[in-house]
């Protein structure tokens, strides 16, 4: 299988130096490798959850889609899509928040964030906190999970994110029984994990501290540049480059090479005025062409919705069949055919086939499992276990092929332990149809 790479640009404003520099240049590099299926969207359900001016939303929308096709996406070869145009992203994104635990949302960044500035101002904590921010990683998952990336190009302020939606995916593949969801790393590019803005705080639409990529053309990106605060030493004086923030944005932008004549040029004494214009030129060099092609493709709207529209036919051929198979995982099914206990002896199993395991809680709200076979139908029903991680230990050790190992025989019965408890019991006569399901797991 190719790997998938993925990633989304909120639709909130202008696209920035450090939108362009963190995510779209690498990952339209990464688009171009043999073997990688690119999956490129716009972020514009997360639009809602920092923004209520509609207008800004839908101008925002055509700027990204814009830029990412003038800084050389190729949309023929990759999927690129608005996340709105995608019905399955919310249906994905309310089963995710239902396996989702709140505790992991509350040690979630951006809502610490709030509430610790609430906490200053003496407010109530969750003051201004709407359920759309709280909840915002559980989306952001369901665009990961939806497409099962397996690499997500990213700054660094988004790897918290990362780590959430291998939780959440975790535990959605643990209580649904099956490897539903690939536990997506994330790619960060060393150079320029986090792009300082004119202030030297993170460059962000929030801190309104961004130099914008294209728009307003080369004048508003040299007004920027020009407003970059650097330290008072005068021309002449050796400067730290290192310690200044102007030597980062150039770093991100330059060769080895150039980077490293930049820096001795400041430590040698070069003026901070002619160290701005020097950025400028080097931008320039990169964003000119690029800018062109985005002036023409601001210029035909319509142009770019062709693309969207054919971008999101695309993706839902893939998220449309892959929800069906996760609506059948939780039991969201036809009436006409029930799965597992007594389900009809024609019946698929949630998997599309496969024999699967799957995860419940009992009256007592133990933890439990059973082992369906390919008809649906049940082959093993566990113990119940008081620790859900003991219960994954035995799923584990069952999936892992080795059954003589866990078998005991009692006469007609045969019991299975692990970390030395029984499991389960079962009739000794339904053990070859156990050993060819666990057999046919293990080699899925
Ligand atoms: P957003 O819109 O804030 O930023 C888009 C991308 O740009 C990166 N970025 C930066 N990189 C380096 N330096 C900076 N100063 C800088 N500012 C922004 C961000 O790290 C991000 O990669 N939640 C995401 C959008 C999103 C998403 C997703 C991303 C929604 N679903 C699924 C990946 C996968 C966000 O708000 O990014």
């Amino acid at each position: 299988m190719n790997t998938r790479v993925l990633t989304g640009i909120t639709t909130s404003g202008t696209p920035h130096l450090g939108n362009y520099a963190g995510a779209i240049r690498p990952s339209i590099r990464a688009s171009t490798q043999a073997g990688v299926d690119a999956f490129y969207f716009l972020a514009d359900y997360h639009a809602l959850i920092k923004c209520d001016d509609p207008q800004r939303i839908a101008r925002s929308r055509l700027e990204i889609a814009a830029t990412w096709i003038a800084a050389g996406l190729d949309a023929e070869r990759v999927t690129f899509y608005r996340q709105s145009d995608l019905p399955e992203i919310p249906e994905l994104c309310w089963m995710l928040t239902c396996v989702t635990a709140k505790g992991l949302m509350n040690r979630a960044h951006a809502y610490k964030a709030s509430v610790d500035q609430n906490l200053l101002k003496q407010v109530d904590p969750d003051d201004g906190v709407t359920m759309g921010l709280f909840s915002y990683p559980i989306l952001m998952a369901a665009d990961i999970l939806m497409f099962n990336a397996h690499k997500v190009p990213v700054g660094r302020d988004q790897i918290q994110h990362l780590e959430m939606t291998r939780d959440i995916a975790q535990r959605f593949n643990h209580l649904y029984g099956g490897d539903y969801f690939v536990l997506p790393e994330v790619q960060i590019e060393e150079d320029v994990a986090t792009l300082p803005g004119l202030d030297g705080r993170k460059m962000s639409k929030s801190y309104d501290n961004t130099i914008p990529l294209f728009e307003g053309g080369a004048g508003a990106l040299r007004a920027a540049v020009m407003r970059i605060v650097t330290d008072s030493r005068a021309p002449g004086e050796p400067k730290d480059a290192e310690g200044s923030h102007l030597y980062t944005i150039y770093r991100a932008f330059a060769s080895p090479a150039e980077a490293a004549q930049f820096r001795t040029q400041l430590e040698q004494g070069l003026g901070w005025g002619d160290a701005k214009q020097l950025l400028c030129e080097r931008l320039e060099q990169e964003l000119a062409p690029m800018r062109e092609r985005y002036a023409e493709l601001m210029a035909r709207p319509e142009r770019i919705e062709d693309i969207l529209q054919a971008g999101a036919a695309k993706a839902r051929k893939l998220s449309a069949p892959f929800m069906a198979r996760l609506r059948e995982a939780v039991g969201l099914r036809a009436a006409a055919k029930p799965a597992g206990k007594g389900a009809s002896a024609k019946g698929k199993g949630a998997a599309g086939g496969k024999a699967r395991f799957v995860s419940f809680r009992d009256e007592q709200g133990l933890f439990r499992f059973r082992l369906l076979g390919t008809e649906g139908q049940e082959l093993l029903l566990s113990e119940s276990f008081a620790d859900p991680k003991a219960a994954g230990r035995a799923v584990q050790a069952l999936r892992s092929g080795v059954l003589d190992e866990l078998l005991s025989l009692e006469g007609q019965s045969a019991a299975l332990s692990v970390d030395g408890r029984v499991v389960a019991r079962l009739a000794a006569e339904h053990l070859p149809q156990l050993r060819g399901a666990l057999a046919e797991l293990a080699a899925q």
